[in-house]
């Protein structure tokens, strides 16, 4: 259990793709001492409470709450649905497709640890119609999770269920949120099932191993203690070295800081799995948000799928622009060994497949594509996880917070906090119609118009 997911840098070095594309160990050691610095920052942090997801692994209260409420709701409902957006969807979206089956919604209830679980992370209304041809409101326990309490998607989508509730919210909605008072936080106390808090300091995009990542998770049966059993191993021994050499989360912050500063804008990952798709997902925000703060800092995260994008990306990333760092994630031992069955032997075009298996198959074509993209000198690293459990996910998804909450640190930047996302707010709510925000909407309205205006900063700024 403790040895967990490992890394391989080997792609990285200068050794392996040259002196203008790899990283050196002249170059990491010049790092030491800005890593040792961050690390002590994120350590004071951590102990002013400032940043809170650090502690979260060890966090017993709120994971007993989240315990108490999945067990008195099991059994009653057919269905769960989350509503949220953003940090308080990408989580539970990542949990449920690295740790349930691929097809959970789909099996018959015997087959599932828990109800189907749905997460409605947008407000296509299509969408969100189509939901409901699939889950009866009255079998369905809506979990509302909004850290701020405000974000009109989710409030929106609020307003939705609860006409289809006919009001009645005690039995079927369970509300995650601040502990600070808010009309969200009221309207659970008063008038839901139960209200579970986003700890203080917790930003959105760390919360998925607090209430807002766990309960979706314990709901559908997810062991959440190997989770965080995995994430504290991760804190308390792979992250706990200011230094890149023993802390794997910091030696992938130093190579992909290294590697923008060689022209390297652009952060790829790439799971030869499809249960850490949407991990990938889970991190371009974390990435994103974190370190996308000035018009020189924000390397851009991308998603590709092994081995589907090797059919679509590929080439670009081979023989395009050499602008980017490629992580590749891969797993060791898939829970199932599915051979290809020997047929047409003599045909030199098939006859080689059968006999292997579909695991050879998807580990030879991650390796095939590792050493062609290190041939062509683009950089790439390798993480693997021993298996696809919630061990190893916990550690994962903790080294990656790491390797963000490091990376702020190196490149200058606030990675815990999110200005730039203020200004598209301001403006819905103006559109929406929302009280104090009428001179968003006639910002609008004068653009719209062609008419002269500020800049939308500006405009935000007034209004505060
Ligand atoms: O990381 C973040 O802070 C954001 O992505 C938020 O999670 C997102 O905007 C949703 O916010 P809230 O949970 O307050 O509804």
């Amino acid at each position: 259990m403790e040895s967990g997911i490992t890394f391989d840098f080997e792609n990285i070095r200068t050794d392996a793709v040259g002196p203008e594309h790899g990283v050196s160990e002249k170059e990491l050691a010049r790092l030491s001492e800005p890593l040792a610095h961050g690390h002590e920052r994120l350590a004071q942090l951590r102990e002013s409470g400032e940043v809170a997801f650090f502690d979260l692994p060890y966090d017993k209260e709120n994971v007993a709450q989240v315990k108490q409420v999945a067990n008195e709701a099991a059994g009653q409902f057919g269905a769960v649905l989350v509503l949220g957006i953003g940090g308080s969807a990408l989580g539970s979206i990542a949990l449920r497709s690295a740790l349930c089956h691929p097809l959970y919604n789909e099996l018959p209830p015997a087959r599932r640890n828990g109800p189907r679980l749905y997460i409605e992370d947008n407000v296509d209304p299509v969408r969100l119609k189509a939901v409901f041809d699939l889950i009866e409101p009255a079998k369905t326990l809506f979990v509302v999770i909004s850290k701020s309490g405000t974000t009109v998607e989710t409030l929106a989508q609020f307003l939705f269920i609860r006409s289809l509730l006919d009001g009645d919210l005690r039995n079927n909605v369970i509300v995650v949120t601040d502990a600070g008072p808010s009309t969200l936080r009221g309207i659970g106390e008063s008038e839901c099932r139960a209200t579970l808090e986003v700890p203080a300091g917790v930003g959105g995009r760390f919360s998925v191993l607090s209430p807002v990542g766990l309960l979706p998770a314990a709901l559908a049966g997810i062991d959440i203690d190997a989770l965080l059993a995995g994430a504290a191993q991760a804190d308390r021994i792979r992250c706990s070295s200011p230094s890149a050499e023993d802390n794997d989360a910091y030696m992938a912050a130093a190579v992909e800081y290294i590697l923008y500063q060689k022209a390297k804008r652009i952060s790829v990952m790439m799971p030869y799995a499809t249960g850490l798709v949407e991990i990938t997902d889970w991190y371009r925000q974390i990435w994103a948000e974190s370190l996308g703060k000035t018009s020189d800092v924000g390397p851009t995260p991308v998603r590709a799928t092994g081995v589907t994008d090797q059919h679509s990306q590929v080439q670009l990333y081979r023989e395009g622009p050499n602008d980017k760092v490629i992580c590749f994630l891969g797993v060791q031992h898939f829970q199932e060994e599915v051979p290809i069955p020997p047929a047409w032997e003599s045909s030199e075009a098939i006859g080689y497949i059968g006999g292997h298996s579909f695991n050879q198959l998807i580990e030879y074509e991650r390796i095939a594509t590792t050493l062609a993209l290190t041939d062509a000198q683009r950089p790439n690293y390798t993480i693997t996880l021993p298996e696809l459990n919630a061990y190893s996910v916990g550690q994962l998804l903790y080294m990656l917070e790491i390797k963000a909450a490091i990376s702020g640190e190196l490149y200058g930047v606030n990675a815990f906090d999110q200005p730039g996302v203020e200004a598209g707010k301001a403006l819905s709510y103006g559109l929406m119609g929302r009280k104090h925000y009428e001179r968003a909407k006639q910002w609008v309205m004068n653009k719209q118009a062609g008419r002269d205006e500020t800049s939308v900063d500006e405009m935000v700024d007034e209004m505060k």
